[in-house]
């Protein structure tokens, strides 16, 4: 078969996978600033062609958007919101409220001293609003709390639970409510599948309900998913999503990336504190991913979508986390400067045998 390249890299002949999947649920990646600042323009056409909704891969983040107690920066998202109605993107905003990427300031008072509960509220609501409303209408789903839970399903001990109390994720939800009613309102957490984890996630949903919070879905991470097919299995997956859709609310899979590296933590799960040194062996497919790696990755990619396929009328939406294998996160994480393969678009930003595996569940009956 011929394939002709055109000038931004994307081949003429591939579907879209935003068509491909249209009456399934929508398809999209986390996108770094560089995709939509003109930097790395093969990325956004990629994005432009095959993706139906965007999610802010870390430019939304308080350390970000909220550097200093009384500076607000949007340049970078706005730009990220412009390229997502330029091209019709359904636009997800990521994250309001979490532990991780949140500068020190924001639990202390001027003399450094742990703030108050009172304090600590006042803060997330002015964020929450300042974020939502410079938004507002044009956002079309938030993020709200990431990753509250702990692997055993209780609340993770972060600054926001010491200081606020568990009430400070329907406090979240509730401010994120008031700011745009329009805007739908997400908890997203990894581990989801893991049934300690999933029943905890259940129990938070329906104490926001019993409370009347307005919550439209639950984001599932799928970070740093594995090969093997145990991780996370077939079984847990849809169990994860009968429970959540039983609830009444969306289910999400809001970070898929696939991890074809030798484990070197407790994996899968993507806790951001586990970190490994990098050791020769831990990275051995510096030069490409071989044949038979890139067969199991396309198998696994398509058995994941074959299922996401089956609970259609309950997934709402896939996000892979990026856009191509050179700037997955995943380099990275767990340990720095490796080359992973996580994505179905390569380092040449050619789709993979595993994006040719998505396209064809497509084509077969659920
Ligand atoms: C978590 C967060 C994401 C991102 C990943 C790693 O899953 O939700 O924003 O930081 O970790 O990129």
């Amino acid at each position: 078969m011929l394939v002709f390249t055109s000038a931004v890299g994307c081949s003429t002949d591939q579907p879209a996978l935003k068509d491909v999947f249209a009456k399934d649920f929508l398809i999209g990646g986390a996108l770094n600033d560089d995709v939509v600042n003109g930097k790395d323009p093969k990325a956004a056409a990629i994005a432009e062609k095959h993706f139906s909704t965007i999610t802010a891969e870390n430019v939304m983040k308080w350390m970000h958007i909220h550097p200093e107690p009384n500076k607000y920066d949007f340049a970078a998202t706005d730009r990220f919101v412009d390229f997502g109605q330029k091209n019709n993107m359904f636009i997800v905003g990521h994250t309001l409220v979490w532990h991780w990427q949140t500068p020190k300031w924001v639990f202390v008072d001027d003399a450094n001293n742990p703030l108050t509960r009172e304090a600590l509220l006042a803060r997330m609501k002015d964020h929450i609003f300042t974020v939502v409303s410079h938004y507002k209408g044009r956002v079309n789903g938030w993020d709200v709390v990431n990753e509250a839970l702990d692997d055993n399903g209780q609340l993770r001990k972060t600054k926001w639970m010491e200081i606020i109390g568990e009430d400070f994720i329907a406090k979240a939800f509730k401010f994120a409510h008031e700011a745009d009613p329009s805007a739908e309102l997400y908890y997203n957490d990894f581990s989801l599948e893991n049934p300690a984890k999933r029943d905890g996630c259940v129990r938070l949903v329906k104490d926001l309900q019993s409370k009347g919070v307005h919550i439209d879905g639950v984001g599932l991470q799928g970070q740093a998913w594995r090969l093997e097919p145990d991780a996370p299995s077939r079984e847990n997956l849809e169990d994860f999503i009968n429970a959540v859709s039983a609830l009444g609310v969306k289910v999400m899979v809001t970070e898929m990336c696939i991890d074809v590296l030798p484990k070197a933590i407790y994996q899968p799960g993507a806790d951001l504190k586990q970190r490994a040194e990098l050791r020769e062996e831990l990275n051995p497919y510096l030069d490409g991913l071989p044949d038979r790696m890139q067969k199991k990755l396309a198998d696994r990619y398509a058995e994941l979508f074959s299922l996401y396929r089956k609970h259609a009328d309950k997934i709402s939406r896939v996000t892979l986390w990026g856009v191509y294998d050179k700037t997955s996160w995943l380099n990275n994480w767990p340990v720095r400067g490796r080359t992973n393969y996580p994505l179905l678009f390569d380092r040449n930003y050619q789709p993979k045998p595993a994006f040719y595996a998505v396209v064809k569940t497509a084509q077969s009956g659920k």
